[in-house]
């Protein structure tokens, strides 16, 4: 692939023809603040955040669409670029609650660690507030659009990744918001109910519903894990507090999934904790299913397979596998049946 040369804060690095500033920047170990750019989606250039300043541009331009060129020579971090990012923030800002102490989002919010690089405790323009109804008519996205910035990551990881399309920007001007068609509630839209709106959410604006209230970013501790529901092996983070599963969130490393999920590995986590769960095995004995050890259970069902296969022959045993399991199980659930029992009766749940 083609590469050019480019200068950015003083150090030259050689990028492939096509990429953005922003991605140079990044080879060039420079960060630059973005909002609306998401390393998943495609960028639009919508927030500004990302303005940097390109000698012989006649105004400052987006990096995170800016295409760079031979020769190019950028600063990130001048006098006209801090200036003109913080009037972008403080105009966003002038329209937000700021009520970081109490939202869920706090310290794991792109505006509120912006508002803090940039020092911003307050917006200088005064005007209309948007004060609109918070959505969570749902059992697990709670939208609240008054700390919406716009920045259609949402609408862009449903259309993109998703292909749903359930949300789109809606009216214009100062009255444009994430929309549904004929602005109906998300239940009744296309929305699949995945949660990925709110993983790639810079802001407050999208939560999940069930961990509203039990903890903040700090307070737990994130461990990737298997998504337990099926065969794609969907990498997934728990974010645990006081040894309770409050959320799953994405881990953009899964190899299966690169962060994405569906509604069941992203919210189906409740059965944990569940008290109806079954934690011991159950023997019915005289009609009745009463607790037994591991040791009995396991017992009790190899004796009635040896049992079966003696009376009535192998091919009377089928065997029925799992997507839940892993691929060595599932070998060995095969491997049981053909090569101890004799018999070719296995199946999958995934064909049936
Ligand atoms: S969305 Fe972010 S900036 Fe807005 S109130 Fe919540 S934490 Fe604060
Ligand atoms: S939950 Fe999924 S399908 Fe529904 S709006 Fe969000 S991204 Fe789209
Ligand atoms: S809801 Fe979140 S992701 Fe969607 S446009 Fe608003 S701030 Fe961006
Ligand atoms: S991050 Fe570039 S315009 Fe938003």
């Amino acid at each position: 692939m083609p590469t050019v040369q480019v200068t950015i804060d003083g150090r030259v690095v050689s990028v492939p023809s096509g990429a953005t500033v922003l991605e140079a920047a990044q080879v060039a170990g420079i960060r630059i603040p973005a909002l609306c750019a998401h390393p998943h989606l495609k960028p639009i250039g919508a927030c500004r955040v990302c303005l940097v300043e390109i000698e012989k541009q006649r105004q400052l331009q987006p990096s995170c669409t800016f295409p760079v060129y031979e020769g190019m020579v950028v600063h990130t971090n001048s006098p006209q670029v801090r200036e003109a990012r913080r009037f972008v923030l403080e105009l966003l800002l002038s329209d937000h609650p700021l009520d970081c102490m109490t939202c869920d989002a706090g310290g794991n919010c792109e505006l509120q660690d912006l508002a803090y690089e940039y020092g911003i405790k307050e917006s200088r323009f005064a005007g209309n507030r948007h004060r609109y109804e918070i959505e969570d008519a749902n059992p697990f996205i709670v939208r609240d659009l008054d700390k919406c910035v716009l920045c259609r990551r949402c609408v862009r990881a449903c259309d993109e990744i998703n292909g749903v399309e359930a949300i789109t920007l809606a009216f214009r001007g100062y009255d444009t918001r994430v929309g549904t068609a004929l602005d109906v509630p998300l239940t009744e839209t296309t929305c699949e109910f995945c949660g990925m709106c709110i993983e790639v959410c810079p802001t407050g604006s999208l939560l999940p519903k069930a961990a509203t209230g039990l903890g903040r970013a700090w307070e737990m501790t994130k461990t990737s894990t298997i998504c337990p529901y099926c065969g794609v092996g969907c990498t997934v983070d728990l974010n645990v507090k006081d040894d309770r599963i409050v959320k799953v969130t994405s881990n953009w490393e899964g190899a299966a999934n690169h962060g994405w999920m569906c509604v069941k590995g992203h919210f189906g986590w409740d059965f944990v904790e569940h008290e109806e769960r079954l934690t011991t095995p159950l023997i019915r004995k005289e009609g009745v299913l009463v607790e037994a050890t591991w040791d009995e259970a396991l017992d009790l069902v190899a004796d009635r397979f040896v049992a079966i296969a003696e009376e009535h022959g192998p091919d009377a045993l089928a065997f029925l596998s799992s997507a839940k399991c892993t691929n060595e199980e599932n070998y060995l659930l095969q491997k049981m049946s053909r090569g101890l029992f004799g018999t070719n009766n296995v199946d999958h749940c995934a064909r049936l």
